[in-house]
């Protein structure tokens, strides 16, 4: 493990293979017979190493980055070999109350009010699947024992965000039964934040339709483009509205770490429910997201469920069985790693790695603005960077489409550096979103020279 992470950057960012490559070097039936550990370990180093995306490495500029600190590889190792299930109490006192230790130590440090308490998941998609899920069972439907079909006393429900906002606000209505009908899409401004006045007026057409609105998810950094909506003036219509209000913050969170950054997230004190992951920009492996909620008994509502074989003889006590509170019964013990991360960083060290990537974001979005055959194509509130190639008298928009994506394609070839793209306004656009631990300023003007190099060649 030292090895590699010590000959991390001697390595390409993204292996030069095609797919299907891989699966025939690996014999079709299971070994019969036990193997040596260092035969293991040599197929290790030559099979899986080489054949890894580099998300440790620190050009790894693409998508939003996860990186395994040290301290949070020690806490996976220490969370393996002790081995606990932190589905009840009963079945791991330390793993249920360090949850709750260093839930409240997160909510402290994003600035946010003792009324929030919440839980680890593994992803962002999984805690705002259970916000919403709690947010439908909130609106005493009681969806949880009754269901959804054969009910004529239903009406079609609705959540609502922005056009911008994650897939996997799309899924968790999919997986709720809500459909992806369910799902209104608000138009965004010019900064691909979501519009309030539309928010109401698409709130109003379903009312009017007898639809029956439920939720709305605001994002405090969008994936595209790490847009802002405006969460006070969001909360302000989930309020009159009787709506419950879900935060999706899973990536830009962490900035909230630094009070004078604060701004981006006014009224996310408002929510019903927030989620940010520590295992985007807290460098926490994967996985590790935080679901914070003003509303536990509504997601116990949701999804509380107690078989005899897991009822134990502390029910009547004071205790926190997690399991009734998601939809899974067995959980890991996420806060092991977390808990020694934010010993090991300290609220200071975090901040600070934060507040060198926004300036080091900042640096690149200045050298785009400067360049005359550049154009940024999104403000940077944080640490990713939107932007094409777009040189005075260029092209049509598809051919600025074309040579963009070949542009990235040539970066990425390099193995230097790893970059992925997204399209706003139908416009093909590169993003470059900083967020590694281990990247430092050296390899953000490499991005930027290989930048300049492919669009010249
Ligand atoms: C804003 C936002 N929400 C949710 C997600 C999904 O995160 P996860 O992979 O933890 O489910 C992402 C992923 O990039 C995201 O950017």
């Amino acid at each position: 493990m030292a090895d590699y992470l010590e000959t991390i950057e001697d390595r390409s960012v993204f292996p030069s293979i095609e797919p299907g490559s891989l699966r025939p070097l690996f014999p079709a039936v299971p070994p019969e017979a036990p193997e040596p550990l260092a035969a293991i370990l040599d197929d290790y180093r030559r099979l899986v190493e080489p054949n890894a995306t580099g998300w440790q490495h620190p050009g790894f500029l693409a998508y939003f980055a996860t990186t395994a600190s040290g301290a949070g590889i020690l806490g996976e190792m220490l969370t393996a070999a002790i081995g606990q299930n932190a589905m009840l109490w009963r079945t791991s006192p330390i793993a249920t109350e360090l949850e709750e230790v260093v839930v409240d130590w997160l909510r402290q440090a994003l600035g946010l009010l003792e009324a929030f308490d919440g839980l680890l998941t593994d992803t962002a998609s999984t805690s705002s699947l259970i916000a919403l899920a709690a947010a439908r069972q909130a609106a005493g439907l009681d969806v949880a024992a009754l269901g959804l079909t054969g009910r004529p006393d239903l009406p079609a429900l609705r959540v609502y965000a922005s056009a911008e906002a994650h897939s996997s606000i799309e899924k968790a209505c999919m997986t709720l039964g809500l459909g992806r009908d369910g799902l209104v899409r608000v138009p965004v401004d010019d900064m691909y934040a979501m519009r309030p006045e539309a928010l109401e007026a698409s709130i109003a057409a379903d009312r009017a339709a007898g639809r029956r609105p439920i939720a709305v998810v605001a994002t405090v950094g969008t994936t595209s483009s790490t847009a802002v909506d405006p969460v006070s003036a969001i909360a302000d219509i989930a309020e009159r509205e009787g709506l419950w209000l879900h935060v999706d913050s899973a990536y830009a969170g962490p900035v909230a770490l630094l009070p004078h950054r604060r701004a981006a997230f006014a009224g996310w004190e408002r929510a019903d429910s927030i989620v940010v992951n520590p295992h985007k920009w807290l460098f926490t492996p994967l996985d590790a997201s935080l679901l914070l909620t003003r509303r536990m008994p509504d997601l116990r509502a949701a999804f509380s469920l107690v078989p005899e074989y897991l009822r134990t003889l502390d029910r009547e006590a004071p205790v926190r069985d997690y399991n009734e509170y998601t939809p899974q019964l067995g959980r890991r013990f996420r806060a092991l790693k977390l808990w020694i991360q934010l010993r090991w960083f300290g609220l200071e060290g975090l901040r600070r790695r934060i507040e060198r990537h926004l300036e080091l974001a900042q640096a690149f979005a200045r050298w785009v603005d400067d360049d005359p055959d550049w154009e940024r194509l999104a403000p940077v509130p944080f640490s990713t960077v939107c932007f094409r190639w777009h040189p005075a008298g260029a092209a049509t928009e598809a051919d600025l489409d074309a040579r963009n994506a070949a542009i990235m394609d040539a970066v990425n070839r390099t193995g230097e550096i790893f970059l992925s793209h997204t399209r706003l306004d139908g416009r093909f656009t590169i993003r470059l979103a900083i967020g590694n631990l281990r990247t430092e300023r050296r390899h953000v003007e490499r991005a930027w020279a290989l930048l300049r190099e492919a669009a010249s060649a």
